[in-house]
């Protein structure tokens, strides 16, 4: 055997033997590379004589071919054997359930869900979403709204006041939504047709009762509202709310300063066990309080009672969650508990709609 032929199996045996891509750059190194040893058979062709070159040259060259090749080869079949491992070791198997995510395990709280019945319901009937602030001063949550100074009815309203300010007065924190109405008269030209959900406070505290709870108002104002329009719309909502085809209601005679006439409303309903059904029965529950707007609340928002006039509503949000969906006590909605929350707790995806069902 020739010394080159010698070299070549060498070589070729060490590529058949590589087992790994490295392994195999070291043997190209040690062959190929710029003090290899078939490069350093190369380097002895400049010694020869020009015959001898020739020949040699020839079959060095071959033999550096046939090395290329069969590193390129060896290398093929690594690259292939590499990713093949690879795959068979970041295998993900597509069927195993996904863990279930966000969507899947967060509850909205009972109380969003009402307020987003609520506005699905009165959106239907026309009406738009207004706001105000938590923190109130006592003339638009009183004054403005026909409560005169030391009138009994504010102290009615059990209220958070805050230390008087540079001015003298005490701010407070709004003891109903009505301040929305008279905040939405003054921003608003009639016909003002709005619902106004939001966060109300009062010193307070048992069973059916938190300091800080949830109220919605509703306000109609135009030149012709009248009560026949607003028993309508609040039969619609119950109709609506309540998810049955029919609702009896009771208009009893009562008083709040900014209505007259004032009255409160209860739904028909039969109490089995712990359960309430509205819709059927003999019960009756009472469930909000409305009234035409009173001439001096147009007056102290800048409306001719001549001209404007209108109803208004006030339901307590809290209340009538507990009432649709069975929950017997109010102080776990503010205790975020998250067992409370799954089993009273609404899908996020399931948004409210009147056409999809509000509640399925
Ligand atoms: N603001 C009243 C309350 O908190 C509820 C209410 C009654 C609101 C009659 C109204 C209304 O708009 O007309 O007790």
């Amino acid at each position: 055997m020739s010394e080159h032929t010698a070299l070549e199996q060498s070589i070729l045996g060490e590529i058949a033997a590589a087992p790994d891509e490295a392994a195999l750059e070291a043997v190209r190194v040690g062959a190929l590379g710029k003090k290899g040893s078939v490069s350093a058979l190369l380097a002895t062709l400049g010694r020869m004589a020009p015959d001898e070159r020739k020949t040699a040259g020839a079959a060095i060259n071959a033999l550096k071919d046939r090395v290329a090749e069969a590193l390129a080869a060896r290398r093929d079949v690594l690259k292939a054997a590499a990713l093949e491992a690879r795959l068979s070791a970041e295998k993900l198997d597509i069927t195993l359930p996904l863990r279930a995510g966000p969507t899947e395990t967060g509850r909205i709280h009972p109380i969003s869900q009402v307020m987003d019945e609520l506005i699905a319901i009165f959106a239907d009937l026309g009406f738009s979403v207004a706001e105000g602030p938590d923190i109130e001063t006592d003339d638009y949550n009183f004054t403005k709204l026909n409560f005169p100074e030391g009138h009994p009815a504010r102290e009615m309203h059990d209220t958070f006041f805050f230390a008087p300010g540079a001015d003298a007065k005490r701010k407070l924190l709004r003891t109903h939504t009505s301040p929305v109405q008279v905040r939405t008269m003054l921003a608003q030209k009639p016909p003002i047709r709005v619902i106004c959900p939001g966060r109300t406070y009062r010193v307070d505290s048992d069973q059916t009762h938190t300091p800080q709870f949830h109220q919605v108002e509703g306000l109609v104002i135009d030149r012709t509202a009248h009560m026949g329009h607003l028993k309508w719309v609040l039969e619609e909502f119950c109709k609506a709310f309540f998810e049955v085809k029919t609702v009896k209601m009771r208009f009893r005679p009562s008083f709040f300063p900014f209505t007259e006439p004032s009255m409160e409303v209860d739904i028909q309903c039969r109490r089995q066990g712990g359960e309430i059904r509205f819709g059927e029965g003999e019960d009756w529950l009472e469930i909000l309080g409305c009234g035409m707007v009173h001439p001096n609340v147009l007056r102290n928002v800048g409306l001719d009672p001549d001209v404007y006039q209108g109803f208004a509503w006030g339901m307590g949000i809290d209340r009538i969650a507990m009432l649709k969906y069975g929950m017997p006590d109010l102080r776990p909605f503010f205790e975020a508990d998250v067992r409370w929350l799954s089993h009273y707790g609404f899908r996020p995806l399931d948004f409210p709609t009147l056409a999809g069902g509000l509640s399925s």
